[in-house]
C-alpha cells in the first residue's frame, strides 16, 4: 500500500493583483494555501511575460509559505541560481526549454532547493522517465502553459496516472484548470498537488479562505 502522499495546494498569483501582488501573496498565507506558485514567463518559451527575481525576492517578504516558482523560461540553466538566491524554495523547469536538462536540476539540488522537472501537455510521460532519478518534484501541466484561465484539458489524467505508476513516492503537480471538479479528477489520477489561479482568486465568494478550503476538502 502507497503510504498516501499528503495534498498540498498552491494558489497561482498569476491570477493575484498585479497591482497588490505582496498583498495577494499574504492572502494566499493567511487563507491556507500550503505553497505561493509563482509562474515566470519570459515572452519566448510562452507567448507571455509576468516577472523576474526581484518579484520573487518580494514575494519572500510578504510571505512564509514556500516559493514554488515555475520557470517557464528558454533558458533556465542561466537564471535558476538569481530565482534560488532571490528566494525561490522550489525551482520547476521545463523539459521542453533549450538547456541541458540534467545539468540545470544538478545546479538546483547543489544550491540545496528541491528540483522540478514539468511537461507540456504535448510532452508524452516516457520522456519523464530518464529523469526521475535527478528530481524532487514532476509538474504535469493540464494546460499550455502561458496564461491562466483555461480550460482543463482531461486527456492529461492518463499521463498523470502513468507517471504515478512509474514514481510511486513524487510529488506529482497538476497545474492548469484547476477546481473541486478537475482537482478531485487528478488527486483519484495520482497527483498530489494542486496549483489553482482563477477557480481560487475568482471564487463565487471572493473568499480566498473559503476557495483554498472548498478545494481542499473536494480533493482530500
Ligand atoms: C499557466 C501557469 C499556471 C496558471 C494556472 O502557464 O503555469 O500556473 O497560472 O492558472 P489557472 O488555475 O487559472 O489555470
Ligand atoms: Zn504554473
Amino acid at each position: 500500500m502507497i503510504a498516501k502522499q499528503q495534498l498540498i495546494i498552491a494558489p497561482s498569483i498569476l491570477a493575484g493583483d498585479f497591482g497588490n501582488f505582496a498583498r495577494d501573496a499574504k492572502r494566499v498565507e493567511e487563507g491556507g494555501g500550503d505553497w505561493l506558485h509563482c509562474d515566470v514567463m519570459d515572452g519566448h518559451f510562452v507567448e507571455n511575460i509576468t516577472f523576474g527575481p526581484d518579484m520573487i525576492a518580494a514575494f519572500r517578504k510578504a510571505t512564509k509559505l514556500p516559493l514554488d516558482v515555475h520557470l517557464m523560461i528558454e533558458r533556465p540553466d542561466l537564471y535558476a541560481e538569481r530565482f534560488i538566491d532571490a528566494g525561490a524554495s522550489h525551482v520547476i523547469v521545463h523539459l521542453e526549454a533549450q538547456h541541458d536538462v540534467g545539468r540545470t536540476l544538478a545546479l538546483i539540488r547543489r544550491c540545496g532547493r528541491a528540483a522540478g522537472l514539468a511537461i507540456k501537455p504535448a510532452t508524452t510521460a516516457d520522456k519523464v522517465i530518464p529523469f526521475l532519478g535527478q528530481i524532487d518534484e514532476l509538474l504535469v501541466m493540464t494546460v499550455n502553459p502561458g496564461f491562466g484561465g483555461q480550460s482543463f484539458m482531461p486527456d492529461m489524467l492518463l499521463k498523470i496516472r502513468a507517471l504515478r505508476a512509474a514514481a510511486k513516492h513524487l510529488p506529482i503537480i497538476v497545474d492548469g484548470g484547476i477546481n473541486p471538479e478537475t482537482g478531485r479528477q487528478c488527486v483519484e489520477a495520482g497527483a498530489n498537488v494542486l496549483v489553482a489561479g482563477n477557480s481560487l482568486f475568482r471564487h463565487k465568494t471572493l473568499d480566498l479562505r473559503e476557495a483554498i478550503t472548498e478545494l481542499r476538502r473536494q480533493c482530500n
